[in-house]
């Protein structure tokens, strides 16, 4: 019996009741799998698994089921339940593990490019919450360059561009993937700036770790960035934002100092990047300005940087 047959019986079971659905389970499951000395047996339905309000942690068997049943599935509501089921189990570390050694991270991973945005934003939560784990992040780096390039084109400020950003965002709490994003900097600060509130604090969050990184500076100086990127940098704006601007400069800078020559580097960016922005006189005179903010914690981290 293919997968798509065991599918819809499992469909079928949802709409019968748990009972029915055991006993279809058993048996496809035997035919399938008996010859082979695995047949499974649940203690729970299909229904249960993928009911998101249950919370209690499921053991490799339940996941095991959890996702042949998304591999499977044809249906969006199936799909998209056994997805949110697979995000939840993966919020506890043992089954990061096991759903990895179960080889479900491509089988959530190949939903990310589903047609329907709602599946595929949930496809993007359950990586999400498999990446915390660095192991996974190792299977999870083959769907960067996806993400990036989805995360440009989705639908501004949507549900699944944030979830999106959000996974690029854990997927750069190291070091060891950051560079993956190097052609994509110039479009982030495209997003920051086109972005309301909620994206600008996501993307970011994303620079901000990149700017934390050595290895990332000349990318993030190179970026092709409008000059209204400074007006984040006015004293009226939000304190969440406004903190994480400051931060992105004063990490670069910080890292640009420890760069031997800093004039020598002058000559490698391009007009209309960051670094003119950043060492612009313009950008200095803001920064005198928050000097005198309200907020000490705005204070603090203004850098007054030094003129080129
Ligand atoms: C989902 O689980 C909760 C708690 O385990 C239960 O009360 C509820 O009836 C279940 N819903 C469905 C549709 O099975
Ligand atoms: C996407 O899937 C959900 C079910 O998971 C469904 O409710 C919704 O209508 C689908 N959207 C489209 C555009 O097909
Ligand atoms: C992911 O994990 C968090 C807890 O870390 C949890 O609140 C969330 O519901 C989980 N599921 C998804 C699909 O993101
Ligand atoms: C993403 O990373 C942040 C910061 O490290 C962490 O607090 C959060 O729990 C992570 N989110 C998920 C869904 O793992
Ligand atoms: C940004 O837009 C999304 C989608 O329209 C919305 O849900 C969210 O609340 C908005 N955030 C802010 C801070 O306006
Ligand atoms: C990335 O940012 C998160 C908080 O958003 C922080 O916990 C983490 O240490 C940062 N990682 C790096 C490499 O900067």
């Amino acid at each position: 019996m293919g997968g798509t047959r065991y599918a819809r019986w499992v469909a079928a079971g949802l709409l019968l009741g748990a009972g029915a659905c055991y006993g279809i389970y058993r048996l496809t499951r035997g035919q399938r799998r008996g010859d082979r000395g695995h047949r499974l047996r649940p203690t729970r339905s299909a229904e249960d698994l993928t009911n998101c309000s249950c919370d209690d942690v499921l053991n490799a068997e339940q996941l095991q089921k959890l996702l042949y049943l998304l591999q499977s599935a044809e249906d969006p509501i199936i799909i998209e339940k056994a997805l949110v089921t697979v995000g939840n189990s993966a919020a506890f570390s043992v089954n990061q593990v096991i759903i990895r050694e179960l080889g479900g991270i491509p089988i959530v991973g190949s939903k990310i490019n589903h047609p329907n945005l709602s599946i595929k934003e949930k496809a993007l939560n359950a990586l999400n919450n498999l990446s915390v784990n660095v192991e996974n992040q190792v299977k999870i780096k083959v769907y960067i360059n996806q993400v990036s390039e989805d995360v440009f084109s989705d639908p501004l400020n949507s549900p699944v561009q944030m979830a999106g950003l959000r996974l690029l965002t854990n997927m750069t709490v190291t070091n060891d993937h950051q560079h993956m994003l190097n052609n994509y900097i110039t479009d982030l600060f495209h997003v920051l700036l086109i972005g309301n509130g909620s994206t600008k604090v996501q993307v970011l969050k994303l620079l901000v770790n990149l700017s934390e990184n050595p290895a990332m500076t000349e990318q993030l100086l190179s970026a092709q960035v409008d000059p209204s990127f400074l007006s984040l940098c006015d004293g009226h704006v939000a304190k969440e934002i406004l903190l994480r601007v400051l931060t992105l400069f004063q990490n670069i800078n910080n890292c640009l100092k420890a760069k031997k020559n800093r004039l020598a580097l002058q000559s490698k960016f391009p007009e209309g990047s960051l670094f003119f922005l950043l060492y612009g006189e313009e950008c200095a005179q803001k920064m005198e300005a928050l000097v005198y903010h309200q907020d000490d914690e705005v204070k603090e981290k203004v850098t007054i940087i030094p003129k080129s």
